[in-house]
C-alpha cells in the first residue's frame, strides 16, 4: 500500500511519525473515513466541511488547502487501484518534540495522515441482508462527540462488549436515551416515520445521516429528529444505522429482542439501495 505521510506519498513500511506527536500521546487528533465506490469518492465536500469544524473546535491549523486534500484523495485512490474501499484521514496537532499537556506555543506544523483500505463489493456486503443484532451499553465517552476525533477506545470497548454477547454493534444510551452507535448513527422507523436522535454535542453529525435524511425527505417518508429510548426501540417496526463505512445498515435485533419478522424492513432496505444508487 501507498500512504500519505506529512507531504510524502511512500510505501507503508517507510511512513514513519513521532512517539512525541500529540496525536499518538494524548488523541489530539481528529479524523475523516471517507467511502469509495467504483473509483469516486462519496461526499467528499461533507467530510472536508466536517474536518474543518472539527480542526476549529480544537483551534487546530488546517495542514493543507481544501483543494490539496481533495488531490491527496484522489491520488491514494489511483496509486492503490481502490475500486470499492475507503480513505482513512488523520490532522494531529502535531509533533513539540516532547510531552506536555498544554499546546506547543507558538504551534507546530500539523501532521497529516492518509491511507487507503481496499473492500471489494462494499456494497453489496452480506450483513446488509441478514441485518445487524445490537445490544445496547451505557454510553461513558466525552461530552463533545461532535467533534471527530481519534479517542475512540471506548467506541472500541463498545464493540468487543457486542462481539462478547455474539452481536454485531451496540448502541450507546445515556440519560435513558440511545445518542448513536459505536461508530455509527442510530434510527428507528415507526409505519412511514424515521425517527433519529437531533444534532447536538451528544453525537457526531454523521455525513451519511445528512444525505440519509435528504433522501428520505425526497421519497415522501417523515423525519422526526429526537431522542428515543431502547424500549421504544426494540417497539419499532424497524432500525438501522448509517455510516460512511456502513451506509445503511438495518438492525433486526435490539438486547435479544427481534424487531418485525427479523428480517431487514422494507424502509431500511429501499433507503439503503437509493443511497448506494446515488453514491455512484
Ligand atoms: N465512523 N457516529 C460515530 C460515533 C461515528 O464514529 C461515525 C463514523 C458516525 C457516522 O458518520 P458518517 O456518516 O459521517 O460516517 C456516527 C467512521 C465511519 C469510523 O469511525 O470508521
Amino acid at each position: 500500500r501507498i500512504v500519505y505521510v506529512n507531504g510524502d506519498y511512500v510505501p507503508e513500511e517507510e511512513a514513519k511519525v513521532s512517539i512525541f506527536d500529540r496525536g499518538f500521546l494524548m488523541a489530539d487528533a481528529v479524523y475523516e473515513v471517507t467511502s469509495v465506490l467504483d473509483g469516486k469518492l462519496i461526499d467528499f465536500a461533507g467530510h472536508r466541511a466536517r474536518l474543518g469544524r472539527s480542526l476549529t473546535e480544537l483551534q487546530m491549523d488546517a495542514p493543507v488547502t481544501d483543494d490539496e486534500l481533495l488531490e491527496i484523495h484522489r491520488e491514494l485512490v489511483k496509486r492503490n487501484g481502490i475500486t470499492d474501499g475507503l480513505v482513512y484521514l488523520q490532522v494531529t496537532r502535531g509533533n513539540p518534540g516532547d510531552r506536555d499537556f498544554a499546546f506547543p506555543n507558538p504551534a507546530v506544523k500539523p501532521g497529516l495522515f492518509l491511507f487507503t483500505q481496499s473492500k471489494p463489493g462494499l456494497a453489496d456486503a452480506p450483513a446488509a441482508k441478514a441485518g445487524w443484532k445490537i445490544i445496547s451499553i451505557p454510553d461513558e465517552r466525552w461530552g463533545r462527540r461532535d467533534i471527530k476525533t481519534t479517542q475512540l477506545l471506548y467506541p472500541s470497548l463498545g464493540k468487543m462488549m457486542a462481539k462478547k454477547a455474539g452481536v454485531d454493534d451496540a448502541w450507546l444510551v445515556e440519560d435513558g436515551f440511545v445518542t448513536e452507535g459505536t461508530s455509527n448513527n442510530a434510527y428507528i422507523v415507526k409505519g412511514r416515520r424515521i425517527i433519529t436522535r437531533a444534532l447536538s454535542h451528544d453525537i457526531l453529525h454523521g455525513i451519511t445521516r445528512a444525505a440519509v435524511l435528504r433522501m428520505a425527505k425526497e421519497a415522501q417518508l417523515e423525519v422526526e429528529e429526537r431522542s428515543f429510548t431502547i424500549e421504544e426501540a426494540k417497539d419499532a417496526d424497524e432500525a438501522f444505522v448509517t455510516s460512511a463505512s456502513a451506509f445503511v445498515m438495518p438492525v433486526v435485533e435490539i438486547d435479544g429482542a427481534t424487531l418485525g419478522s427479523g428480517k431487514p424492513g422494507p424502509i431500511a432496505a429501499r433507503l439503503r439501495e437509493i443511497y448506494i444508487e446515488e453514491s455512484r
